[in-house]
């Protein structure tokens, strides 16, 4: 179709996004259709797809086993991209450096979502390799075709997600000439390329001039840990949306900040200290991340939704996701069975029990919490305790624990549950 009018790229944004304000990242083989459901429930208002490499998914059938049992990853077009109905809005990121292609990929599934995004700011070794991602920032002539190419092939609008470069000069151009080429919004992660693994400062201030210099809708990106962070980064780059990665892996509920309370001056969970000229925060109140209780009930919540939405929700990406949800848990000697199990579980074609794994690491966690208190109280004998009185019970039941057997263990007891997934 023609190029929007700017005017037109806010009504899409207005209209059909429905102006969101907190949005979640596209992950390759975690943004999946159960984990945007999970987070859509919990305050993200809009979502991307996984990167599809659009070489890989042409050259796959469309149909057939899901998983590729060498990899644990997609073997088939309808594994790389599932939707449902709900899934919405939703933009579908696309990786490649071939215009012909990459039009060729999106009109594939154009009508499932509601804009195709372009990855501009993958530094991995294979984008290297293959010239996209952030690589392709080398080559603006490139990228011009590329989006030209799919603004006048496609029915819906196309977006760009870019990493920032050294200079916020050259940044802002690229950004312009994005503009200029007919993207209807801009995700820029304020990284450099060399900042690999998704980590180190982040650039704030070129994505502020990023969005002074734009006149379409600009989502910024990087080390936004909390729902404070989130609306700090928008009061004070302007931007209209934020966009997190992996801290909404850790904590899916991240932008409906359930653990800590709203306090003045914004107390949100927060892991680590953060650039304190951009994100002001009180000392005092640095919260903590979720507690055990709350760990097991989002890696349970998780389990439930890849049950609801079971297409695309590969043992790759489940076991990925609870070890990211779990990482507390997974780290701590007694849990080191589940952490190898969780491990094993990535490459499988089978069926897994992983709701009783979940179960298994919160049992444990809560009888190390026990004993702990109970030593603290120095009343290791823990005489007529009858179970677990301890303030951090949950929802979460651990059927058949049967309580402290006695004993030196180091190991807590393992109990029997009724399996979610
Ligand atoms: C597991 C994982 C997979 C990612 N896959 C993609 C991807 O497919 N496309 C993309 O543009 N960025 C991808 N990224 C980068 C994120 O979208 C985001 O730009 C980056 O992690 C910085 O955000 P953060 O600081 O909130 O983590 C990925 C990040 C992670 C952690």
């Amino acid at each position: 179709m023609p190029s929007l009018t700017i005017e037109q790229r806010w009504t899409w944004w207005r209209e059909t996004l429905g102006s969101p304000r907190y949005c979640c990242a596209p992950m390759v083989l975690q943004s999946e259709l159960a984990f945007r459901m999970m987070v859509r429930r919990h305050g993200s208002t809009l979502c991307y797809s996984p990167m599809i490499p659009v070489e890989a998914f042409l050259r796959l059938p469309a149909d057939g086993p899901p998983v590729a049992p060498s990899t644990g990853g997609p073997a088939t077009q309808a594994a790389y991209f599932t939707t449902c109905g709900a899934d919405r809005p939703l933009l579908a990121q696309f990786g490649g450096n071939d215009a012909g292609q990459m039009l060729a990929a999106a009109l594939l599934i154009q009508r499932h979502v509601d804009g195709v995004d372009i990855n501009l700011g993958c530094p991995q070794a294979c984008a290297c390799k293959g010239g996209y991602g952030a690589f392709l920032m080398d080559h603006p002539d490139r990228v011009r075709g590329i989006v030209e190419t799919l603004v006048a092939g496609l029915d819906v609008p196309v977006t760009a997600k870019i990493r920032v470069f050294p200079e916020v000069e050259r940044t802002v151009a690229f950004a312009k000439m994005l503009e200029a080429a007919g993207v209807a919004a801009l995700a820029v992660h304020g990284r450099r390329r060399e900042q690999r693994m998704h980590q180190g400062t982040v650039d704030y201030d070129s994505i502020a001039a990023v969005k002074a210099a734009l006149s379409i809708p600009v989502i910024a990106n990087g080390n936004v840990r909390s729902k404070a962070d989130a609306d700090a980064v928008l009061a004070s780059t302007g931007v209209d949306c934020v966009m997190s990665a992996t801290a909404l892996l850790a904590n899916p509920r991240l932008f409906s900040c359930m653990h800590a309370p709203e306090a003045p001056g914004g107390g949100c969970m927060h892991a680590e200290p953060q650039q304190p000229s951009l994100l002001i925060r009180q000392p005092a109140l640095q919260p903590k991340g979720p507690t055990l209780e709350e760990r097991a009930q989002m890696a349970l919540e998780y389990l439930e939704c890849c049950k609801a939405y079971p297409s695309g929700a590969l043992p790759r990406m489940i076991s990925d996701h609870l070890r990211e949800i779990l990482r507390p848990d997974l780290n701590l000697p007694f849990n080191v069975e589940e952490r190898n199990e969780i491990e094993a579980h990535r490459k499988t074609t089978l069926p897994i029990q992983f709701a009783s794994l979940v179960r298994r690491v919160h049992a444990h966690g809560r009888e190390h919490a026990r004993r702990q208190r109970e030593q603290a109280r120095g009343s290791i004998s823990a005489r007529g305790s009858g179970g677990d009185q301890g303030g951090d019970r949950g929802s979460i039941s651990a059927r058949g624990s049967g309580g402290d057997q006695g004993g030196d263990r180091s190991r807590p007891e393992t109990v029997r549950v009724t399996e979610i997934v």
